[in-house]
């Protein structure tokens, strides 16, 4: 059977670091990402995402334990490449780690990894987790030189950033979709696999779930804000549903 007349069941993570978020804006315990978590599982999520910022204005360290036991989804830790938030990575090990960029003034991830000009800083870094058994992915632009360095790395998974596509319009933003296809497709004949993420909306997933070779979306701002006027579950649920009838 051809990948591309059936193409294999597309995973969605969902981010909950904006369930944090609020709750931090008053530094108590709620609303708790843990309750969110256990929501994700119950709508239908493969997997919780999550990042821990140097600054941890969204989970806290105390989150990740948290999280981790109370479903038995699999976890997405999203980390910066330092040596902090390794030892931290190698400590929980979580099922996967996602290498993104990360500047302090950012409101978020813009942008993606450089896995090329970085290659140094990333390779014992990648080769620690991966020792761990911790599945690593690189959060990287859908570009030829990006995609090259992360084979260069081994990283066994890349996820493509969306933002450039969700903020495009007309002919850019058809032009990002082929960008993104054609590095799905490259990504997944050189053995890795690729996922994707980043503003991804009711309105313009199934252009990105409809690639064949991407295996997971990580989808978080949408989802939650969402969830304000419909409920969480209700949400996650349309997003599934949308996801699973462009495939
Ligand atoms: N994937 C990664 C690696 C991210 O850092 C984020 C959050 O910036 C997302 C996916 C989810 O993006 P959004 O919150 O825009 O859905």
């Amino acid at each position: 059977m051809s990948d591309l007349i059936h193409p294999a069941a597309l995973r969605l993570g969902v981010n909950i670091d904006h369930v944090a978020t609020i709750r931090n804006a008053r530094g108590g315990d709620h609303p708790d990402p843990v309750r969110a978590a256990q929501i994700v599982a119950g709508a239908g999520g493969d997997g919780i995402t999550a990042h821990l910022r140097e600054d941890r204005r969204h989970i806290r360290d105390s989150d990740i334990a948290r999280i981790q036991d109370a479903t038995g989804l699999p976890l997405n830790l999203e980390m910066a490449a330092t040596a902090e938030m390794l030892d931290i990575a190698l400590r929980h090990r979580p099922h996967a780690a996602c290498i993104v960029p990360e500047r302090r003034e950012e409101r978020t991830t813009e942008g993606g990894l450089d896995a090329a000009g970085l290659h140094n800083q990333l390779a014992p870094i990648v080769a620690r987790l991966a020792d761990a058994g911790i599945r690593v992915s690189l959060f990287i632009a859908p570009e030829a030189r990006q995609l090259e360095a992360a084979m260069r790395l081994k990283a066994p998974v890349v996820e493509f950033h969306t933002g450039e596509y969700a903020h495009a319009t007309g002919e850019a933003r058809a032009a990002e979709l082929r960008k993104l296809a054609d590095m799905a497709a490259l990504a997944a004949k050189n053995g890795i696999e690729p996922h994707a993420g980043h503003g991804l909306t009711f309105d313009n997933v199934q252009a990105v779930a409809a690639i064949p070779q991407i295996a997971e979306l990580n989808i978080g701002h949408f989802l939650i804000g969402e969830a304000i006027f419909t409920g969480l579950d209700a949400s996650i649920r349309r997003m599934r549903d949308l996801m699973d009838a462009a495939r």
